[in-house]
């Protein structure tokens, strides 16, 4: 039986479809993203699970028991789920040990347990030392981690991650990444992470659905989406790519996916000059337009494959690489 199950689950605003016609199914121990731009519906269908909204249709199982319905919800306090809102607050005025063990004593856990559990949550998230500090004297990513501690220490059913690194600096925010998945790995607490960051998206998940206007738009692991991209819309927000159109269907190519070379290759060989350029460090970026077209092609390179800018240069492009779109 799957975990939580979202069944054509929709939320309007008099005629505006915040989410429409939403189904997912999540196993036990899944980690499963929703991924997509901002006011795609992403915090709705968060909330709307953990049971903060009625859904306006549809409805949600909890291990085969409903939840959710137009009817009524089971409310959040009675849900074993544990959510981490976008602009996650720690209490301020207690400390870091207080703040972690606070849900356990709610739920009258004896001192010597809630003792027990906190210090070995702090252990797992390398926090231990830093127990007895207040939120003030922590930075960041150390205030990330007690949030994390305090929404795990709980033994969630579901855990509910709306951004949870929205606020960190961008190295910070990539090695939390990692921790949040080697958390995962550990407690395999089934969970559901909102993002717009695809690959905070990618890193994490064993499933992404990618949202787009209140509707999901392809539901898949992180490889296949990226290889198989089903529409436009994914092929774009997954990864950089180019569309190419070609007997009236468009498809998806992906900068890596083209051969770059100063000489004419055996197969398949197109033409072109290098109009722009960038060196990223790990890899040329390169601009070039095919002989006769008006629209260039980005292509990316190793860092050792230089070529200057309206140079002549031949495009060696795999058939098997395009992808078709909608
Ligand atoms: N009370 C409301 N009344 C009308 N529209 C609303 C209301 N609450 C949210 N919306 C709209 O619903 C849509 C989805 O909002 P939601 O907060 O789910 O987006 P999101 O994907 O989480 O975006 P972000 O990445 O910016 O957090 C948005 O267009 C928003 O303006
Ligand atoms: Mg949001």
């Amino acid at each position: 039986m799957s975990k939580l199950v979202l069944k054509n689950i929709g939320k309007s605003y008099g005629a505006f479809d915040a989410v429409k016609d939403f189904s997912l199914e999540l196993q036990k121990g899944e980690f499963v993203s929703l991924l997509g731009p901002s006011g795609c519906g992403k915090t709705t269908t968060l909330r709307m699970i953990a049971g903060f909204m009625p859904p306006t249709a549809g409805t949600i199982e909890l291990d085969g028991q409903v939840i959710s319905s137009p009817a009524g919800v089971v409310p959040p306090e009675n849900r074993r789920m544990s959510m981490i809102f976008q602009s996650y607050a720690i209490w301020p005025n207690m400390t870091v040990g207080q703040n972690v063990g606070f849900g356990l004593e709610v739920r009258k856990v004896s001192r010597a347990e809630t003792e027990r559990r906190v210090d070995k949550i702090l252990e797992v998230v390398q926090m231990r030392g830093l127990k007895d500090r207040y939120p003030s004297e922590l930075s960041g990513g150390q205030q990330q981690r007690v949030a994390l501690a305090r929404a795990i220490v709980v033994e969630p059913e579901i855990l509910l991650l709306d951004e949870p690194l929205s606020n960190l600096d961008a190295n910070l925010r990539e090695e939390m990444r990692f921790e949040i998945r080697r958390l995962h790995d550990e407690f395999k607490i089934t969970t559901v992470y909102v993002t717009h960051d695809q690959s905070e998206a990618m890193v994490t998940s064993d499933r992404i659905v990618v949202m787009n206007k209140g509707r999901m738009e392809q539901v898949d692991a992180p490889h296949v989406l990226y290889g198989k991209p089903r529409s436009r819309f994914v092929a774009g927000f997954i990864g950089r790519t180019n569309f190419v159109e070609s007997d009236g269907a468009t498809y998806s190519l992906r900068p890596q996916a083209i051969g770059l070379s100063a000489a004419k290759p055996a197969m398949h060989g197109v033409e072109a000059d290098v109009v722009d350029r960038a060196y990223l460090g790990e890899y040329w970026d390169y601009q070039v337009k095919p002989l006769g077209e008006t629209k260039p092609l980005r292509v990316s390179t190793a860092p050792t494959t230089i070529f200057e800018l309206g140079q002549r240069v031949w495009l060696e492009i795999d058939p098997a690489a395009m992808v078709r779109v909608e």
